[in-house]
């Protein structure tokens, strides 16, 4: 059995966090230093199956070549010109990514955060352009439960109190509903100055919820019905995590406006986007929003990368059918411990749920006993263990991971 949290190394690398960085993660006791396809290895060596993904940034595999490659050449040649000018690469990602995804238009930027920040920026100023909402009374839906990052935005229209308390006074015109209930955002959408309705269709943070089949095209149906914008954030079921290359597709929707991050880049660094047709995206003119790295080179060349990976590779067929196996091998552990109590997800984005309370601390010690067996995840919450691997594993691979994860269940005591 490896030992993960008593060498030296690791404990010194550890301890410089805790002494020079902000306490602001409570990360699993292991450091780090390599990666290649599913697998990654600490700064003693041993190997591990990354059944995290970087929280589904890592869609493609660490450092696949493709995408390394297309970074190493663009860095050498041109990273960063601000759009204070035109690159000779953006116009071409555009063209790509727009098509590839089937809208007009994108907005390019950052973090998976900013491509929400960006999103509801755009649907405000179409609320006030196109819509004829009365100044300043726009109003925006949001699921309970959410979880689009930490900007003041993002905290503000989140119900998650270790998110939201002492961070106020938060940002007005937002308003919560309950996630997977079409009659709670019936009612809410019956006020005129409705402008959009954010949502996940998938919750990731919140445990993988998966909302009940056809809930998300009633939803956008309905949305559509009341002129108020369809904005689905795919930061993290994006880019084949569900099995299609967007989740939104299971359903057969295209959102108003579609948020993508993490796997946007293969996990290599932050890129995001925002995508809509032009009634939405011409509403924002020359000045009115805008990041300077957003859009740059070297960002557009790796997410180039990063999707052509995803489409050639056929991530999201991989994802589809090792999904459906992960989850019937999981299952069995319903009836053969009683730890487990239920399996859910879609794809490769999969939740398996503790017998324990919310605020328990089982699905972190379980956790650190599958790290100890050569295998990393994380608990979206105490009672909750989210298994999301990089989408090239083949079926040897993740056969290999259930066997890890059986054994460390039925040999873990509560
Ligand atoms: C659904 C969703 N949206 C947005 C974000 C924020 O992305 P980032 O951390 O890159 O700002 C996350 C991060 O976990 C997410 O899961």
């Amino acid at each position: 059995m490896q030992t993960v949290v008593n060498s030296t190394k690791s404990q010194e690398l550890i301890d410089l966090e805790h002494k020079y960085g902000a306490h602001n993660y409570h990360p699993l006791p292991v450091v780090l230093a390599k990666g290649e396809g599913v697998l990654v290895w600490d700064v003693e060596g041993r190997e591990y199956y990354d059944f995290l993904s970087a929280y589904s940034a890592v869609n493609q595999g660490h450092c696949h070549p493709k995408i390394t490659g297309a970074l190493k050449e663009q860095a050498d040649t041109l990273t960063l010109t601000s759009r204070a000018f035109h690159n000779d690469v953006l116009g071409k990602y555009e063209e790509y990514v727009t098509k590839l995804f089937g809208y007009d238009k994108i907005l390019p930027m950052n973090t998976g955060v900013e491509g929400g920040e960006t999103a509801l920026k755009l649907c405000r100023k179409w609320a006030y352009k196109v819509k004829g909402v009365p100044e300043n009374k726009a109003k925006i839906l949001f699921a309970e439960n959410n979880f689009w990052g930490r900007t003041l935005a993002a905290v503000s229209s989140s119900t998650d109190p270790t998110a939201f308390d002492d961070y106020g006074p938060y940002l007005p015109g937002f308003e919560i509903v309950k996630y997977n209930d079409l009659d709670a955002l019936a009612t809410a959408l019956e006020d005129p100055n409705v402008a959009g309705f954010m949502v996940e269709p998938i919750q990731g943070e919140a445990g993988v919820m998966v909302p009940d089949e056809g809930y998300l095209t009633k939803a956008y149906e309905m949305c559509k019905a009341k002129n108020v914008l369809f904005i689905a954030d795919e930061v993290q079921t994006g880019i084949s995590r569900t099995g299609k290359l967007f989740c939104c597709q299971h359903e057969n929707i295209k959102p108003d406006i579609l948020i993508l991050g993490k796997a946007l880049s293969g996990g290599v660094f932050p890129v995001s986007a925002a995508l809509a047709d032009d009634e939405v995206m011409m509403t924002i003119r020359p000045g009115e929003h805008g990041s300077t790295f957003g859009g740059n080179p070297l960002a557009c060349k790796v997410a180039m990368a990063a999707l052509e990976v995803a489409v050639d590779e056929d991530l999201a067929g991989n994802a589809e059918r090792l999904g459906k196996i992960f989850r019937a091998e999981m299952s069995k552990l319903i009836d053969e411990t009683e730890l487990v109590t239920l399996v859910r997800g879609k794809g490769l984005l999969n939740a398996v749920v503790i017998n324990d309370t919310e605020d328990s601390d089982t699905a972190w010690r379980i956790c650190l006993a599958l790290a100890e067996n050569g295998l990393l995840a994380k608990p979206t919450h105490g009672n909750i263990i989210r298994f999301a691997p990089p989408l090239v594993m083949t079926e040897e691979q993740l056969m290999d991971c259930v066997a890890i994860i059986r054994k460390t269940i039925i040999e873990f005591v509560q």
